[in-house]
């Protein structure tokens, strides 16, 4: 499907402030594609696509992953979780969407995982710190995604394990186990 036509479908799955969010995602994914060699193609689609069912309810989200063989583990985990789960579904099913990278940079928006590619790693950080986003620290992971992919991406992850331990919630095994991936290529 062509892009703007991608781009106008998912716009009015959501209301106007995420718009705004995904527009911020969508530009700031493409900087970072460009400044570390990824395509700035397909970060840009990934981006535009990342989170067109945030905004369906949580049975519709739910039902989604049960009726039509998606990863039912997020379901025992934070609800935040599934509407990456269900976006990928969304771009290939809805979208056309044949590129298993671009898939994998939009089931993996939330969670991260071990051994990201470089396009996940693009598409997770731009949503961390696209300009709309405002919380203690974000500037400081802002300065350093202009420095070091890997490195921002991993204070990211902090950052979000951080926030769920503070709020007392259960962290889902694939945060952790990117952020053990990072620490790993980091020091290989
Ligand atoms: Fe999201
Ligand atoms: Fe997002």
């Amino acid at each position: 499907m062509d892009r703007q036509l991608i781009m106008e479908r998912v716009r009015a799955e959501m209301p106007e402030r995420r718009w705004r969010h995904t527009e911020g995602v969508i530009e700031t994914a493409i900087a970072l594609a460009i400044r570390y060699g990824e395509d700035p193609k397909r970060a840009e689609l990934a981006a535009i696509i990342h989170d067109v069912a945030k905004f369906w309810s949580i049975e519709r989200q739910g039902n989604a992953i049960r009726d039509n063989g998606l990863d039912q583990e997020v379901l025992g985990y934070d609800k935040e979780l599934w509407h990456a789960v269900v976006g990928a579904w969304v771009a290939e099913r809805d979208f056309g969407v044949t590129d298993g990278g671009v898939l994998d940079a939009i089931r993996y928006h939330t969670s991260g995982r071990r051994g990201m590619s470089k396009l996940e790693k693009v598409v997770w950080l731009a949503d961390y710190i696209e300009p709309g986003r405002d919380f203690p620290g974000v500037d400081a992971i802002r300065a350093l995604s202009e420095e070091h992919l890997e490195k921002a991406v991993l204070a990211g992850l902090d950052g979000t394990i951080g926030f769920l331990i503070a709020k007392g919630k259960r962290i889902y095994p694939l945060t952790i186990e990117a952020r053990n991936g990072l620490i790993e290529e980091l020091h290989a």
